[in-house]
């Protein structure tokens, strides 16, 4: 008798210390423990070794050790239900604090490149990309550069396997030609992109860079019109305040031609680094499409007129966030990038 009961008092701490942490665990238990051929069905069949005049107390004994194991089961039962409803893994602490994923942000030329494009939209301008290895045709001799044209010299091309034919683009003029190889006017698209020239690396060159071509035509397109959509896109990028002068210049593909500068942001005009002390600093090239171009593809000058425009994104990048060297753009120094973070 003595045994028996030191007997159920184990029995009692290995049940109160039972973890059950999966349905299948619950079930063993009450296998284990209430089952036909469970511990509480043989612990009842030792009753009958018990003498007569103990009977009845060691009868409230076993009842008693019936109502723990059931009771330890009736809560593991419920532990696993909750747990199961909750979607929670069992033994996992949901309260913890996570592991921290590190969040990226975006970069500076994608921030500024978006806000030009979303400027441009608002004034009606269709996107368009194209490819970065381009044929000659479309770079240069489509935009009024023939072949011996000494403004090809303007800008250093790096050409595929020293094949004349095929290059990395210099500009994204060249999306202007494959836009009007496939549209009729009116056409009104910019085109974001990546260009290539063979230049020495350093803070104010790169061997690539980014643009952003505009291009405009239509029945009566005028100067007038390049400069107000210009203007227009100068006070919401740079604010109200920004002053906008146009001098005229030379592309092939355009004519008349215009460079653009707005007014120094850094120094506000008064003379700075920057703006080399005359406080305005060049932000573009444009100019009315040249009569040739249209010709090119088969759009006649004399109904329609076009204005073209190309902007670096990096420069503008530059003014908005005064990054003063061109080479922080690709070196991918998180210390540079998270500086731009909150901005979409
Ligand atoms: N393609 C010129 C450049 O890369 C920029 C430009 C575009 C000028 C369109 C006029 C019109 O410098």
């Amino acid at each position: 008798m003595e045994q028996l009961l030191q007997q159920l008092e184990n029995y009692k701490q290995e049940i109160a210390e039972t973890i059950a942490n999966t349905p299948e665990a619950v079930e063993a238990f009450r296998i284990k423990y209430l089952g036909t051929k469970g511990l509480l069905k043989s612990v009842m069949g030792e009753m009958k070794q018990v003498p007569n005049e103990k009977k009845k107390e060691f009868g409230l004994i076993l009842n008693d050790f019936k109502l723990f194991v059931e009771e330890v089961y009736e809560k593991l039962k419920a532990q696993g239900e909750q747990e199961s409803a909750t979607g929670n893994e069992p033994g996992l602490d949901w309260s913890l604090p996570g592991t921290p994923i590190a969040v990226g942000t975006r970069h500076p030329l994608s921030i500024v490149r978006n806000e030009i494009v979303s400027i441009f939209k608002r004034l009606g301008f269709a996107v368009a990309e194209g490819p970065e290895i381009e044929d000659d045709w479309h770079n240069f001799g489509a935009m009024n550069l023939p072949e011996d044209h000494p403004a090809r010299d303007m800008q250093d091309t790096f050409y595929i396997n020293q094949d004349p034919a095929w290059l990395l683009r210099t500009h994204t003029s060249s999306v202007q030609a494959r836009i009007m190889e496939k549209q009729k006017p009116p056409i009104r698209v910019i085109c974001p992109g990546r260009v290539y020239r063979n230049e020495t690396i350093s803070a104010r060159a790169h061997c690539f860079f980014h643009q952003v071509e505009g291009l405009y035509v239509d029945e009566n397109v005028s100067f007038a019109d390049l400069k107000q959509t210009l203007y227009f896109f100068v006070q919401e990028m740079f604010g109200k305040d920004t002053k906008v002068r146009f001098r005229p210049s030379y592309f092939p593909f355009t004519e008349p031609s215009a460079e653009m500068d707005i007014s120094c942001l850094i120094c506000g005009g008064d003379g700075c680094n920057v703006c080399k002390h005359t406080g305005w600093v060049e932000i573009l090239g444009s100019g009315m499409v040249h009569p040739k171009v249209l010709e090119n593809f088969g759009i006649d000058p004399n109904k329609y007129t076009g204005f073209a425009f190309g902007m670096g994104v990096e420069r503008i990048c530059q003014l908005k966030y005064r990054v003063n060297d061109l080479r922080l753009y690709s070196q991918n120094d998180v210390r540079f990038l998270q500086q731009f973070t909150g901005a979409l």
